[in-house]
């Protein structure tokens, strides 16, 4: 495979937006009414019969793109099954030509992840672990409401539960993603990776440009989610 280089983050934040406080517990302190789309619900009505009468762990891997990582997940995670999903029908449909690896325990699903999150929380899903590698950091000052931690589905996130880990190479994403767990109550810590095999294309990507890379993680616990 070609690997394309990557240019480094630029942004006009010098560090942790100082609007992350406010908007994190306003977000926290409010309940969504977005309605959920069609489609997503198909596509979760779908995983649902896929999953048919499981009822052991289940693995998320949230905005998977091609679904490298998800069929990676899929072979460490042998105990459980691992859902990926993306938004992209592109990226999508690229999962079975390229990364189909022969595990029986995964699925690459197109849908909206801020409706799927709420479906997962709603019925319940036992989420043991959940993957968010590399989302988009939209490194802008003015859109941290994009970023998931600055937006409204960050909630329904921390309440799916599970260990959580959030990839990213700007660094003041993983800051401000700690920094957000913390304002909800949680414990994280955050580190530079030291990546030898990387996890998906985006990581190979950043890590053949000589980009660091940075992960944080949680243990969302019950508690979390009950309230
Ligand atoms: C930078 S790419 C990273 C893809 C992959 N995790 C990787 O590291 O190679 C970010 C991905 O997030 C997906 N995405 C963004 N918003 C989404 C949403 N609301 N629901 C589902 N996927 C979304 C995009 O389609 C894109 O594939």
């Amino acid at each position: 495979m070609t690997e394309s280089i990557s240019r480094s983050i630029t942004s006009n934040q010098k560090g942790p937006h100082d609007k992350l406080y406010e908007t994190v517990t306003k977000h926290l302190e409010t309940t969504s009414q977005k309605p959920i789309q069609d489609h997503t619900l198909e596509a979760f009505n779908d995983v649902t019969e896929w999953l048919a009468d499981w009822d052991g762990p289940i693995v998320l891997d949230s905005c998977c793109g091609v679904g490298e990582s998800t069929a990676s997940l899929a072979s460490r995670h042998q105990e459980a099954k691992v859902v990926g999903l993306d938004k992209s029908a592109v990226r999508i449909n690229k999962h079975e030509q390229n990364y189909h690896l022969g595990t029986e325990n995964h699925s690459v699903i197109r849908a909206d992840v801020i409706d799927f999150w709420r479906l997962v929380v709603d019925n319940n899903w036992p989420v043991s672990h959940h993957y968010l590698l590399y989302p988009n950091p939209y490194p802008k000052s003015a859109h941290l409401k994009r970023r998931w931690h600055g937006s409204a589905a960050f909630a329904d996130l921390i309440k799916i539960g599970g260990r959580l880990e959030v990839r990213s190479n700007w660094q003041t994403y993983i800051e401000e993603f700690s920094l957000a767990l913390k304002y909800a109550g949680l414990e994280s810590r955050w580190e530079q990776l030291n990546v030898t095999q990387p996890m998906t294309p985006f990581e190979r990507k950043y890590t053949a440009s000589g980009q660091n890379c940075w992960s944080v993680k949680a243990d969302l616990n019950s508690e979390v989610r009950a309230s």
